[in-house]
């Protein structure tokens, strides 16, 4: 199963919203709409989406559009994953070096499953036999073009036959780790326990998880911006020893700006306020509900990239 595929000019998006019960895929004809699919978290997870805005780039060019506009519309999808900006750019740039959007698009989407895979290699050696690791959310094969970064290390370990463990938080309130991570779990055959969010410290205090493994949407000096939730983790993996590694590629890094420069994404209270379609609170509640966090880098024990296992910044 694929997170995206092109095909004769359109864009094909696995619609995650809609997992892992129904499997279907949303049609993208044009930038427009892919930038809709990007908001609406039809593809989300950081590659995802910068591979995603490639492709936008490519329906652009073929629309006719000026790619510069495309390009400053396509950035205000959404404001946390510094890929989307980092694909944005590297279009633009190629583009102006006389190549195609389509083609850059097509080789960036087979670059990011060979960078995961090396993600994988390198993060497979920092896990040990009968590990049961915890993550957070989905940095999966579905979070990117394929295999995963954080899902990625694990599908590694797992190949390697070191006999691990699962546990997903559900990761409230979009729960990507219950419908999603688990879901690509199951698929690979990989033993998985589901956990509410707020069961995570206490599966550590227990001694219960030798390793924690999250993705990135953005590393910076300081820290790294993840799916809100991943603080507290980082925090309880602390107390209770618990080394915490962050699996993200080179092009999830900002070197740039400080990491509490980032855009915290607040995304529709709705989200929160219903389950299923129905309140669980009422109607008129205030909510806040911020999409990302900052990890701290003291609180990281190193981030797997594909050049090897880095110090967080
Ligand atoms: O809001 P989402 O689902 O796009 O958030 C995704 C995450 O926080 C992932 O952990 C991150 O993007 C890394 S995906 C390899």
């Amino acid at each position: 199963m694929e997170t995206l595929y092109w095909k004769n000019n359109t864009l094909y998006l696995l619609d995650q919203t809609k997992l892992p019960h129904t499997i279907e895929y949303v049609e993208c004809n044009n930038y427009k709409e892919t930038i809709d699919a990007i908001k609406t978290m039809v593809v989300r997870g950081a590659p995802a989406i910068g591979v995603t805005a490639a492709y936008a780039m490519a329906l652009a060019e073929l629309e006719g559009v000026d790619l510069k506009t495309a390009g400053d519309e396509i950035k205000l999808a959404r404001p946390t994953a510094i890929n989307l900006f980092w694909a944005v750019d590297k279009v633009l740039e190629n583009v102006e070096q006389g190549k195609d959007a389509v083609s850059i698009a097509i080789e960036m989407q087979k670059e990011d499953i060979e960078i995961n895979k090396k993600i994988g290699e390198y993060g497979n050696t920092i896990i040990e036999e009968n590990d049961t690791i915890l993550t957070h959310c989905n940095a999966g094969a579905l979070a990117c073009a394929g295999y995963g970064t954080a899902l990625g290390v694990i599908r590694a370990a797992n190949e390697n036959n070191k006999n691990i463990n699962v546990i997903c938080d559900e990761t409230r309130p979009v729960l990507q780790g219950a419908r999603l991570s688990v879901f690509e779990m199951q698929q690979e055959n990989i033993p998985v326990k589901l956990i509410v969010d707020g069961a995570a410290g206490h599966m550590m205090q227990k001694g219960e998880v030798d390793k924690v493994v999250i993705g990135a949407d953005r590393v910076a000096k300081g820290g790294v911006a993840n799916k809100i939730g991943s603080l507290m983790v980082a925090l309880a993996a602390k107390r209770y020893d618990v080394p915490f590694y962050v699996a993200a590629p080179i092009s999830t890094f900002d070197f740039e700006n400080n990491i509490f420069d980032t855009t915290i994404e607040q995304r529709d209270s709705d989200e929160v306020l219903k389950i299923n379609g129905k309140y669980i609170s009422k109607e008129e509640t205030i909510v806040e509900n911020p999409a990302f966090d900052i990890v701290e880098s003291d609180l990281i024990t190193g981030i797997i990239t594909e050049e090897g296992i880095k110090k967080a910044l």
